[in-house]
């Protein structure tokens, strides 16, 4: 394996759809066997938007806590392949070192950049309380990476903002101490397509839009069908369109799950008007639940505890390099020695 280590995270915001599947975690399952690879479930990013009378202690409506949307999470993850004997997963709170060292860089992150963050930017907008977390988002982002001196960091395109953030944040770290002590940080962007929303194929499909808008990933595939038999087609071609948003978000999830010949007779039927979008829609519907069936069924057969013990193992060892790594920035920054 090679030593070029990769560290990605992802909230514990509730199921897991097939956007975030074909659109990032799937790239994390592949590039396993490349790289020496550690996954987190950053639980502690996900805080900066639910501390709050609207939620409290994090229960969602379902009533799960954070700590059991974390432990869903993490199953859902080795349920797509994530795998313990390859790579490290584990949830962020159970590695304190994360906080820490986020500390240390918010003392070196620039208020200036944190203010143009874009993500930033969005979210403060639309909320009446702004937290000092929800600006210092990016700097907790940053330990979560260097902590580990991981230099490759698998991501999506609304995530690059962050990471160069990360970089500046390591390399003025290695000026002001003198070392080369953290690496360059770099995306390692997924190809994977941007799946759009079946009912508004105008947005991304997100959880946030409400359950019309994405494909849960364990969900029945009854409850999937619905979504899309009611996939919304008809919408008129803008100028330089040949095929409306709609159709083509259907056509990407068939080339996502399909062997390519079907997809081949959709887009020839389409182009000569005899396609109808009712046997198109069967045939996503068909070809996604094939793809994920040996997904759900590892997720039906994952049992809590076996999950936790995954967790454990994954934190014993996260936390290995992460006292490493501080006692090192402790003592390159000149703090924590005893004052004996
Ligand atoms: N901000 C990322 C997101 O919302 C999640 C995240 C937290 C992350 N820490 C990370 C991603 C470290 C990559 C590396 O998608």
């Amino acid at each position: 394996m090679s030593t070029v280590r990769v560290f990605s995270g992802i909230q514990p915001s509730g199921e897991l759809h097939i956007g975030n599947w074909f659109g990032a975690i799937q790239n994390w399952v592949q590039v396993q066997d490349e790289y020496d690879c550690i996954y987190c479930v950053v639980d502690y990013h996900a805080i900066t938007d639910q501390f709050g009378p609207e939620a409290k202690r994090y229960r969602t409506a379902q009533g799960e806590s954070m700590a059991e949307r974390s432990l869903r999470m993490a199953g859902d993850l080795i349920a797509c392949g994530i795998d313990p004997q390859k790579s490290i997963l584990f949830v962020q709170s159970h590695v304190p070192e994360h906080t820490e060292l986020a500390w240390i860089f918010s003392c070196i992150a620039s208020y200036g950049d944190l203010q143009r963050m874009t993500q930033f930017k969005d979210k403060s907008d639309r909320s009446a309380y702004v937290s000092v977390g929800l600006f210092s988002y990016p700097v907790l982002q940053a330990a979560d990476i260097l902590l580990y001196r991981a230099s490759r960091v698998p991501v999506g395109e609304d995530q690059v903002q962050h990471l160069e953030l990360a970089r500046r944040i390591g390399r003025r770290f290695n000026s002001l101490v003198g070392v080369e002590y953290f690496p360059e940080v770099e995306p390692l962007l997924t190809e994977g397509k941007r799946i759009m929303s079946p009912a508004d194929p105008a947005q991304k499909m997100s959880k946030s839009l409400g359950p019309k808008h994405y494909i849960g990933l364990m969900e029945d595939p009854k409850e999937s069908w619905k979504k899309i038999r009611s996939a919304v087609t008809d919408v008129g071609l803008e100028a330089g369109q040949s095929m409306s948003p709609g159709v083509a978000n259907l056509i990407d999830l068939l080339r996502l799950s399909a062997p390519a010949e079907v997809v081949e007779e959709f887009v020839a039927r389409h182009a000569t008007g005899e396609l109808l979008y009712g046997d198109l829609k069967k045939a996503v519907a068909e070809s996604l639940e094939t793809a994920l069936a040996s997904i759900r069924e590892r997720r039906a057969q994952l049992g809590d505890a076996e999950v936790r013990e995954i967790l454990k193992e994954g934190a014993k060892k996260a936390s290995a390099i992460a006292r490493e790594t501080m006692a090192e920035v402790r003592d390159l920054v000149g703090v924590g020695g005893a004052a004996s």
